[in-house]
C-alpha cells in the first residue's frame, strides 16, 4: 500500500493540522473501554449522527455494554434537541454553537462520533485526538489537501496515544466485501487491470434559504451543496467506491484526469456530474463516475476485471475457486459492526487505526474533483510530497476555523468553469 509518513512529512503536515494538536502530548488514551458501560459523545447531531449513534447503541447491544450518552454537541440547537428528546438526554449535556465540540470533548466521553459536515472533520477529529477519546469518524474526512493531510498526522497521534479510529466506509467492515477481497488477495481473478466505478443517484436534498438565516447559517444548512463543507459529491459520497477500489487494488492512483460540469443543480456551486480516469500505474485504469441528476440511470456499485475473472464490489465474483478464511461477523449490518470492531479492538488492546486509510481515499476523491474543477491532472505525489505544485498547499477558500471567530463569506453560487482556473 503507501509508506508510513516520513519525520518531515510527519512534522509538516502536523503543523499543518493547527493550534489543536501541535505539541499535544503523546500521552496513552484515557480509557480502554474495559468497563460495563462506554461513555458517548455525537458531534454532529443530524441524520447520520443519529443513525451512528444506534448503530454504536446495537454495538454495545451486541457486546454486552451499556451505552451512555454523556454528551452532544451540534451548531444548531434544534439538532441537538431533537436527539436528546429521542433519547431522554438531560439538558446541561446538550451543546450548541460552533463550539461546541469543544465541550463536549471536555465531558468524560471516552468515544465520540462525529458526524458534522466534512469540513469541520479534520479540526474536530484533532481535537479529539488531542483530548484522549477514541473515535468514530464519519466518511469523508476532509475537503482540501490540508485537511486531508492533518487527519493523517492527527491520526499517527491517535496511533501513539493508543486510541483507536474508525471510519464509516462500512464496506470495510461487510460480509461481501471482506471475502471478495480476500479472494481476491488469493488470487480469484488474477490480477486486476481495470474497472469502473459508480454512485450514479439524485440529489439526495437541497435546503432553501430561510429569512431571518445569515450566511453562515446558510451554509451550514445547506452544506450538502457547498463544496467548502461537503467536497461536492464525487468527495461526500463517492468517496466509498473510491474507497474499494484503492482497498481492492491496494494501492493508491499515480494521477487523476477528471471532467465534470453543472447542468440542472440550482444552488450551491458543485458540480452535477463527474467522469474521472484514475490510473493505477502498471497501465490499470480505473473509470470513476459519479452524478447527481434526479430522473437519470442510477447505479451504485464496483466493478474490476482481472487477468482471470472479474469481481461486483461486495457481490458476484467469476474466477477461480480459492479457500479462504471464514469470516465471521458479530453483526449483518455492516454500520454496526465497524463500531464492534472499533470497541473490541481497543479492549484488547490493539486499537484499529483506519485514519490513514480514510484521510488517503478522502484526498483521491479530493483530487479527482480538483482536476475536473481545473481541468488538469493531477498526480498523488502533488499533493502528498511536491510542496511546489499549487495543488499541494491548496485550502478550500471557507475556513473552518473561521465559523467558530464569527461570520464567513458566502462564496458565489456558481460552480467552477475548467481550464480558467
Ligand atoms: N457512511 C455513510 O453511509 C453515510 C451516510 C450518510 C452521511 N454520511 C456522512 O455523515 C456526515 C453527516 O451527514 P448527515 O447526512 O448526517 O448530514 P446532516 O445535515 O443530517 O447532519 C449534519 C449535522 O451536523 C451539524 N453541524 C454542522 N456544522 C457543525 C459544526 N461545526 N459543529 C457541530 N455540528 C455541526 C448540522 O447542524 C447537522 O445537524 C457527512 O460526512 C456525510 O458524508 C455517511
Amino acid at each position: 500500500m503507501t509508506q508510513p509518513l516520513n519525520r518531515r512529512q510527519f512534522v509538516t503536515n502536523t503543523a499543518l493540522a493547527g493550534a489543536a494538536i501541535a505539541g499535544a502530548p503523546l500521552l496513552r488514551a484515557q480509557s480502554n473501554l474495559s468497563g460495563d458501560s462506554i461513555k458517548v459523545a455525537v458531534i454532529g447531531c443530524g441524520g447520520r449522527g443519529s443513525g451512528a449513534l444506534e448503530n454504536f447503541m446495537d454495538a454495545c447491544k451486541v457486546l454486552g455494554i451499556k451505552p451512555e450518552i454523556v454528551a452532544l454537541a451540534d451548531a444548531f440547537e434544534d439538532r441537538v434537541s431533537g436527539l436528546a428528546k429521542k433519547h431522554g438526554v438531560a439538558k446541561e449535556l446538550q451543546f450548541t454553537g460552533y463550539e461546541a465540540y469543544k465541550k463536549a470533548l471536555a465531558t468524560d466521553c471516552e468515544y465520540v462520533i462525529m458526524a458534522t459536515p466534512p469540513g469541520f472533520r479534520p479540526v474536530h477529529f484533532a481535537a479529539a485526538v488531542e483530548a484522549g477519546k477514541h473515535c468514530f469518524i464519519e466518511k469523508p474526512v476532509a475537503v482540501d489537501p490540508v485537511g486531508s493531510r492533518a487527519v493523517m498526522a492527527a491520526g499517527e497521534i491517535a496511533k501513539k496515544k493508543g486510541l483507536g479510529v474508525v471510519a464509516g466506509t462500512q464496506r470495510r467492515h461487510q460480509k461481501g466485501y471482506l471475502e471478495n477481497k480476500a479472494k481476491i488477495d488469493a488470487g480469484a481473478i488474477g490480477e486486476i487491470k481495470g474497472g469502473v466505478i459508480q454512485w450514479n443517484g439524485r440529489i439526495p436534498w437541497i435546503k432553501e434559504r430561510q429569512p431571518g438565516w445569515s450566511d453562515t447559517d446558510y451554509i451550514t444548512r445547506n452544506w450538502l451543496n457547498f463544496t467548502e463543507l461537503s467536497g461536492d459529491h464525487i468527495v461526500e459520497q463517492h468517496v466509498h467506491n473510491i474507497d474499494v477500489a484503492i482497498w481492492f487494488l491496494g494501492r493508491l492512483p499515480v494521477s487523476a484526469l477528471g471532467f465534470g460540469g453543472r447542468a440542472r443543480r440550482v444552488t450551491g456551486n458543485q458540480f452535477d456530474f463527474f467522469s474521472v480516469d484514475l490510473d493505477f500505474g502498471d497501465d490499470v485504469h480505473i473509470h470513476s463516475q459519479c452524478r447527481q441528476l434526479t430522473g437519470a440511470y442510477g447505479r451504485v456499485g464496483e466493478m474490476f476485471t482481472g487477468t482471470e475473472g472479474s469481481c461486483f464490489g461486495g457481490g458476484k465474483m467469476n474466477g477461480k475457486d480459492v479457500s479462504i478464511a471464514e469470516i465471521k461477523l458479530e453483526s449483518d449490518n455492516a454500520m454496526v459492526q465497524e463500531h464492534v470492531d472499533l470497541i473490541t479492538s481497543v479492549r484488547a488492546g490493539k486499537p484499529r487505526n483506519e485514519a490513514k486509510q480514510i484521510a488517503e481515499s478522502t484526498l483521491v476523491a479530493i483530487i479527482s474533483r480538483m482536476s475536473s474543477y481545473t481541468g488538469q491532472m493531477i498526480r498523488w505525489v502533488d499533493v502528498t510530497e511536491n510542496e511546489k505544485s499549487p495543488f499541494f498547499a491548496y485550502k478550500c477558500p471557507v475556513d473552518p476555523l473561521t465559523f467558530e471567530k464569527g461570520a464567513i463569506t458566502l462564496p458565489a453560487e456558481e460552480p467552477p468553469v475548467p481550464g480558467t482556473a
